[in-house]
């Protein structure tokens, strides 16, 4: 049964009425240029086809009423007319509740909700589930009042929620691509000016994710110390973002450096000359190129922003001496477990799930999940 479906079932269930409106918004994977977005720098997403889906109606008072249907029918209810708190009892409302707080803020006229929220988007594998539901909840929640936002100012709001509301220090890309992402292209997204160049999947490419299953903890502490280690490169180096740094102005004040923040520096500034590469290779389908980037990426993930695992090293290890030159494997996502990303000719999909299913268990105990996943249009279609 479509997730539609399922989901209007259970919210005529619940709430005892049909629900009139739906809408979604879909995870991402990104094919290169992690870490780099908050610098300012180049991300080359896609959207995929798992979504955070929302059904629901508006109502005449000023109640939101929320029911998680993956999480046991969970249930969470504020008022708009209220300052909007956590719910300690269901932190998974802080994305609607956060999304809310700042759609208010910032003088939009919310109207109170019924709303139910499901999905297939696989929740804190780095895929974006997060960024999903706020997105999901910011299309819906401006749209049953009559409001409209465009594709990015939803990321913008969205990202909003999740520094200020949630509490991750994150950058632009996830929401952004959510919104904005396009059938059967990846975006090459400039960070700063959020300007997003499509680029085609070359014709038999295939997205293969594996879910290494790895239990991610202190992913937001790690992530928010990345940060801060990436502002102190910048104002050492004395620009406004890594975006605006060379390799050689690094090399440069390298002996004034503590090795570490180098170390975090050279990632950044590496990989967003990798991207920029990877859309040009990704577009000319040169498959060789698309293989080297993301294997320097990974190498660079691994050595210098140290946000790697071993078992995640396994994983793309094990893809890469399968595949060799004709596609590309790396970790994607904020990192310390989560996803590994191969892009494929379509007819290596069987070989690299057969490979995984043979080894990694053996390797590192843990049973991983594949997807295989296909570009699709953002929640923000053009
Ligand atoms: C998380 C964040 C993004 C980005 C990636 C790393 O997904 O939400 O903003 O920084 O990590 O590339």
């Amino acid at each position: 049964m479509d997730p539609y479906t399922t989901a209007r079932q259970a919210f005529e269930r619940l709430y005892g009425t049909a629900a009139h409106h739906h809408f979604q918004a879909p995870g991402r994977v990104n094919l290169i240029g992690e870490h780099t977005d908050y610098n300012d720098g180049f991300v080359l997403p896609a959207a995929i086809d798992y979504h955070t889906c929302i059904v629901g109606n508006p109502r005449e008072d000023r109640v939101v009423n929320l029911v998680a249907l993956d999480l046991n029918e969970a249930r969470s209810s504020f008022h708009l007319d209220e300052p909007i708190e956590h719910d300690a009892a269901a932190p998974w409302s802080d994305y609607l509740r956060g999304v809310c707080d700042v759609l208010r803020k910032a003088g939009y006229q919310l109207c109170g909700a019924d709303l139910l929220v499901t999905g297939n988007v696989p929740q804190g594998a780095g895929l974006s589930s997060s960024a999903s539901l706020e997105v999901v909840t910011a299309r819906a929640m401006t749209q049953l009042a009559g409001e409209t936002l465009s594709g990015t100012q939803a990321a913008l709001f969205s990202q909003q929620a999740e520094n200020q509301f949630v509490g991750c220090q994150c950058g632009i890309m996830d929401q952004l691509i959510s919104a904005r992402g396009q059938q059967g292209h990846a975006a090459l997204i400039d960070c700063r000016s959020l300007t997003t160049q499509p680029v085609p999947m070359p014709a038999d490419a295939a997205i293969v994710i594996i879910n290494s299953n790895v239990k991610r903890g202190l992913v937001d502490s790690e992530y928010n110390q990345r940060r801060l280690q990436c502002e102190a490169a910048a104002r050492h180096l004395q620009v406004p973002a890594l975006r605006d740094a060379t390799l050689d102005q690094l090399e440069q004040a390298k002996d004034g450096m503590d090795p570490v923040t180098y170390r975090r520096a050279r990632h950044i500034i590496t990989e967003n000359e990798r991207t920029l590469a990877a859309a040009d290779a990704l577009a000319q389908s040169d498959w060789p190129r698309i293989s080297e980037l993301m294997a320097a990426s990974h190498a660079s993930m691994r050595d210098d922003f140290e946000i790697t695992v071993p078992p995640i090293d396994g994983l793309v290890a094990m893809v890469a001496d399968l595949i060799g030159d004709q596609g590309g494997v790396r970790m994607t996502g904020g990192g310390f477990g989560g996803c590994v990303v191969s892009l494929v000719h379509e007819h290596q999909v069987e070989a690299v799930i057969e490979r995984v299913n043979q080894r990694y268990e053996a390797e590192f105990g843990i049973k991983p999940t594949v997807y295989v996943c296909h570009p699709v249009d953002g929640a923000y279609p053009d």
